[in-house]
């Protein structure tokens, strides 16, 4: 059986890989893209998402830009995660295609579906926003962002969570099916340079991720001390190719959006404590050999 989706990103490396993984595998059929400012400005992270298509040679795939800043706040981007281009490391294709014109809203809203799972790899500000004006447009979410346990940009949040807390609030308080692929697992999982040698020589995509994830790897050596790269974004693809590589626990999860310390934190009740509706699904473990050979082994198939 094959599952549409719809990829909402901010390419970014590991969004970029994202989207790869789900053109190779058969198990999803890639419906569409939208984009919103996230690791970079929207102009960029665009340009980025054209650009891996152009070098997946499926530029068939429509491209919409969506949202250019989180609903309430100033964006903050990652450059100093993603570089000045948000894809900085390996010299990809100029696109030779645009996004198709329109309100990111209304073409969601078209693509998604009964059937159809969106997949939101960077903040909520889109999604939010498609489910203010359509609160039944899509029926699952398979987002990545947000910890249980950890944060990667203060203490307390993850990233896509911290840019845009009212979006994430907004998504995780509709009633529609929420499942978070969080730092806790993605973490678990480190694509090394081992991975990334076995994809060196393969096609044209191969070579584009094992140079992303050189750039991408150096980062978390230095910022990090690993060993190897968490492809965040991939995993949440990867949960919807194959549900029995991520353990979820259905549970409540708040988010906080008025704190000094925790702005941005996704609070998961992991051991219901509370009372409160059990809204989503958090992943609480991943089979992260399985998931890595995964993702090595379906971009290495690509040209
Ligand atoms: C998330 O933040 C971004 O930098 C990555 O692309 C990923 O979506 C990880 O915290
Ligand atoms: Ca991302």
């Amino acid at each position: 059986m094959t599952t549409p989706i719809v990829i909402d990103c901010d390419p970014g490396h590991d969004d970029a890989i994202a989207i790869l993984l789900a053109l190779a595998s058969p198990e999803v059929e890639l419906r569409g893209i939208t984009t919103v400012a996230g690791n970079q400005t929207l102009d960029k992270t665009t340009r980025n998402a054209l650009k891996v298509l152009e070098l997946a040679d499926r530029t068939d795939i429509p491209v919409v830009a969506g949202a250019d800043a989180p609903l309430r706040r100033p964006l903050r981007t990652a450059a100093n995660v993603h570089g000045e281009s948000g894809l900085d490391g390996p010299d990809l294709p100029e696109p030779t295609t645009k996004t198709v014109d329109g309100d990111v809203v209304d073409l969601l809203a078209d693509w998604l579906e009964p059937g159809v799972v969106l997949v939101p790899t960077g903040p909520l500000t889109n999604v939010a926003r498609l489910l203010e004006r359509h609160p039944q447009a899509t029926e699952r979410i398979v987002w990545m962002g947000g910890a249980i346990a950890e944060g990667n940009v203060t203490p307390a949040a993850e990233f896509n969570a911290y840019v845009d807390p009212e979006a994430a609030r907004a998504v995780f308080e509709s009633g529609i099916d929420v499942t978070m692929i969080g730092l806790d697992i993605t973490h678990k999982a480190l694509f090394d340079s081992s991975h990334a040698e076995r994809l060196r020589g393969a096609g044209k995509a191969g070579k584009a991720v094992a140079e992303l994830a050189d750039f991408f790897l150096e980062f978390h050596r230095r910022r990090y001390r690993f060993d190897g790269a968490p492809i965040h974004d991939a995993m949440a693809v990867a949960h919807v190719i194959d549900p029995t590589l991520v353990t979820t626990l259905e549970c409540n999860i708040s988010i906080e959006t008025e704190s000094q310390f925790c702005d941005g934190r996704t609070v998961v009740d992991r051991w219901l404590v509370t009372d409160l509706p059990r809204n989503a699904h958090a992943g609480i473990d991943v089979d992260a050999d399985r998931f890595l050979e995964l993702l090595v082994d379906r971009i290495g198939s690509l040209a």
